[in-house]
């Protein structure tokens, strides 16, 4: 007997079943051999919100949630947030490896050639409330660029893929400032492709009446390090959202439309709105040792903490918490942070939290850096969705050219109702 198998025996029927091992996994399609009778489906797996069930097989982002490592192709986050850029690392999610200096250049006179968008899309923008969370802009902005760009649908051809790679990058800062801009009531600043991608994001959001905008080049940095640390997290919500929805081979545009969706929700990508409203709820520091009873009571959770995968201090939140000094040297501090802090300290040291391995997540301190550059909090998980859309892009033409994938479709277990006739409603007591 091969030592990379299992043996299941099947108490129903006392059969015995031998299932290949690889990867430390089994295919689940193999459980469709263990019948009762040769009439009977076989056997499922049952695993509501996929806990503990391997989608695709990956060679973009590994993580070790119980170590706290996240390491991009193999390059440690730590790594790439000291040395790299958002772009270059963008460019090794999607294409694989760290860019030459030539196909460096390239890639960025790319997305730069790439930023303005569609003078239509601004009337879109223009139609939606001035109240409009800029997060629901943005979903239904890029998911209309797939009516601008119907080349998008070859999605086997490879050369179509790398120029709606470029433009996805560089259109969504552009899309989620005009965003913003609509929701104070600004007019919209085109890009200044001499900037850099983010310097030029900073641009769009904050210009006034200079004739050229000079991004404080801290904040630049800073902003550019929270795009690397944000942008691939392998196989969450969104990217699933991502997977699934490009597995029925519709263009990229409404894939990450539909992956901007699934970000767009508190247990998510919102997670940093959530974070900051619950330090404005705790109010001082003295509140905070009551606010944690209330968490473990059950009656709230604590906004920033827990990850399905880390059960280990979140090595992103670890960065965060050293950019949010940095930052504040520039904008001064953010009075949130030593609610923050203090809040971290009763929390890991509590039992509660320790049982359930429950450390500071990417968002914990997000947030508050976000703030203190002057974004309102409606525009976090913009913040997010903007880096995320390259690892999304990575993820998306790794499933296609993966043999492995179809169309994903889930089982279910039936438990509704047998059979019945149908009763004309006439015919039905009150
Ligand atoms: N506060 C208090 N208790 C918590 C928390 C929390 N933030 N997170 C999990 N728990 C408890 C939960 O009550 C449960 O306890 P018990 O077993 O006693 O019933 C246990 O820990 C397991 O929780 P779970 O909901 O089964 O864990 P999950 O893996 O499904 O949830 C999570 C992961 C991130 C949704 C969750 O930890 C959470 O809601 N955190 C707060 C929201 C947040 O910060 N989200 C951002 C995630 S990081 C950014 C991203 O990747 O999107």
């Amino acid at each position: 007997m091969p030592r990379d198998s299992l043996t299941i025996t099947d108490n129903r029927t006392g059969q015995t079943y031998e299932i290949p091992v690889e990867h430390n996994t089994i295919r689940a399609f193999d459980l469709r051999r263990i019948k009762t009778d040769p009439e009977d489906f076989g056997l499922m797996a049952y695993d509501p919100a996929f806990t503990n069930t391997a989608a695709c097989k990956s060679r973009i982002t590994y993580i070790d949630g119980d170590k706290g490592i996240l390491r991009y192709r193999g390059y440690p986050i730590e790594q790439l947030a000291e040395q790299s850029t958002y772009l270059e690392t963008a460019y090794l999610l999607v294409k694989g490896e760290l860019p030459k200096p030539s196909h460096l250049k390239a890639f960025d006179q790319n997305i730069r050639h790439h930023t303005i968008i569609h003078e239509n899309i601004k009337k879109f923008i223009d139609g939606f409330h001035y109240d409009a969370h800029p997060m629901g802009i943005l979903v239904g902005t890029v998911g209309a660029l797939s009516t601008f760009y119907t080349d998008a649908k070859r999605i086997f051809d490879p050369e179509s893929r790398r120029i709606q790679t470029h433009r996805l990058i560089a259109k969504m800062p552009t899309l989620a400032a005009f965003a913003y801009r609509h929701s104070i009531g600004m007019p919209y600043a085109y890009p200044d492709n001499d900037l850099s991608y983010t310097g030029n994001f900073l641009n769009m959001l904050f210009k006034m009446t200079e004739l050229r905008y000079k991004p404080n080049p801290a904040l630049e940095r800073a902003i550019d390090v929270l795009f690397i640390l944000h942008a691939d997290h392998e196989q969450n919500c969104s990217t699933s959202a991502m997977r699934g929805v490009g597995s029925s081979q519709g263009d990229p545009y409404s894939a990450i439309a539909a992956a901007t969706a699934a970000l767009y929700g508190p247990l998510h990508g919102g997670a940093n709105e959530a974070v900051i409203r619950m330090l404005m709820e705790i109010g001082s520091k003295d509140k905070v040792a009551g606010y944690i009873e209330r968490v473990k009571a059950g009656e709230i959770r604590l906004m920033g903490f827990g990850h399905r995968i880390y059960k280990n201090y979140d090595p992103r939140a670890k960065i965060c918490r050293q950019i949010a000094s940095e930052v504040f040297e520039v904008t001064g501090p953010n009075p949130l942070l030593d609610i923050a802090i203090e809040l971290e300290r009763i929390a890991l040291a509590d039992d509660y939290f320790i049982s359930h391995k429950l450390y500071p997540n990417v968002d914990f301190y997000s947030g508050i850096i976000y703030q203190a550059m002057g974004f309102p909090m409606d525009m976090f998980p913009v913040l997010f969705a903007i880096p995320r859309t390259s690892g999304w892009l990575a993820q998306w033409i790794e499933m296609l050219q993966d043999d492995d994938q179809k169309i994903a479709r889930p089982r279910q277990i039936y438990l509704g109702p047998d059979e019945r006739d149908y009763v004309p409603v006439s015919e039905r007591p009150e």
